[in-house]
């Protein structure tokens, strides 16, 4: 398998998330991998330049509004090759982030070639489009960015050709905002709230979300944000919401995937996103992401 740092802070409304990917190798995350049976090369970060460098408004949709949308572009295209890359010399890509903008690179990399489905572990939707978004901040849009909603249609590098509505699925979701809402709702995602989680507990729902993504594709990616955790167990992200997964919770939930991989040879590829070490506690969140990682590739108690 092959780490991919991207270290990119374009898309949130806090710096520091661009040292994530650091932060996760910190925390052990090549020899947690290996312990769990993989061969792991680490091919670095991609060059992201710092955001105080560039305008925020230089480029942008034909609607709405998106901020560092030009930087996002070379972000994400340089991301795609890099995933698209390793998946055609049989590598497995694991990418490091950065804040959640960057899985429109790592959808569009992982569903260049081929029908993909993508499980999304997050607190947040990330399915505003410039029109609809409050923030203009990009990694609250990644999901409608891939499926080419709203002003992402004119955006071709923005899309993901092999992923469909009907192999997306969220687990966890508890901060969508009304717009984004009713566009979740109209479209055919499905999406599993922290709601479902309580009434039907986590296996049920990921068993689900792993049924949906899995349909009639080739492989999924899983797209895993750190905020989906309670951030009492993983304070160092930059959009905390209360009431979120448990520790055990979450590693049952990768393992789950791990599980189904080992049946099926699903898993595709997968990202760790928005762990900022600026506002961690002693590195705690990224020792999580590192754990969780190990989890999904097949790391096994006995
Ligand atoms: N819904 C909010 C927005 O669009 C927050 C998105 C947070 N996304 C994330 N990947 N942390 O601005
Ligand atoms: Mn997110
Ligand atoms: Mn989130
Ligand atoms: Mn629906």
């Amino acid at each position: 398998m092959r780490i991919i740092g991207a270290p990119s802070d374009y898309g949130a409304n806090r710096r520091g998330v661009d040292m994530g990917p650091s932060a996760i190798r910190y925390a052990d995350l090549a020899a947690g991998i290996e312990a769990a049976g993989a061969t792991v090369t680490d091919v670095g970060d991609l060059a992201v330049p710092r955001a105080e460098e560039r305008d925020p408004d230089r480029e942008q949709p034909t609607a709405g509004r998106a901020k560092f949308l030009r930087e996002t572009r070379e972000v994400s295209q340089s991301l795609a090759d890099a995933v698209a890359g390793a998946l055609s010399e049989g590598a497995f890509p694991l990418v490091l982030g950065g804040d959640h903008s960057i899985a429109i690179g790592s959808l569009a990399g992982s569903a260049r070639d081929a029908e993909v489905g993508a499980i999304w572990f997050d607190a947040h939707g990330d399915f505003n489009t410039p029109e609809t978004s409050p923030s203009g901040n990009v990694h609250g849009m990644p999901v409608a960015a891939a499926l080419g909603k709203g002003s992402f249609a004119d955006l071709p590098w923005a899309n993901a050709p092999g992923l469909r509505e009907e192999n997306v699925a969220y687990v966890g979701l508890r901060d969508i905002d009304a717009d984004e809402r009713r566009a979740i709702n109209e479209s055919d995602v499905t999406a599993f709230t922290m709601s479902d989680i309580d009434e039907r507990g986590i296996s049920d729902v990921v068993e689900d979300a792993l049924d949906v993504a899995c349909a009639g594709v080739d492989g999924i990616h899983v797209s895993f944000d750190l905020d989906w955790l309670d951030p009492n167990e993983a304070p160092g992200v930059g959009t905390p919401v209360r009431g979120g997964a448990t520790y055990r919770e979450a590693h049952w939930a990768l393992e789950a995937v791990a599980e189904r991989d080992a049946d099926e040879g699903v898993l595709r590829s997968m990202e760790l996103v928005e762990v900022n070490p600026i506002l961690d506690e002693s590195n705690r969140t990224a020792e999580i992401a590192a754990e969780l990682a190990a989890s999904a590739l097949g790391k096994r108690t006995l």
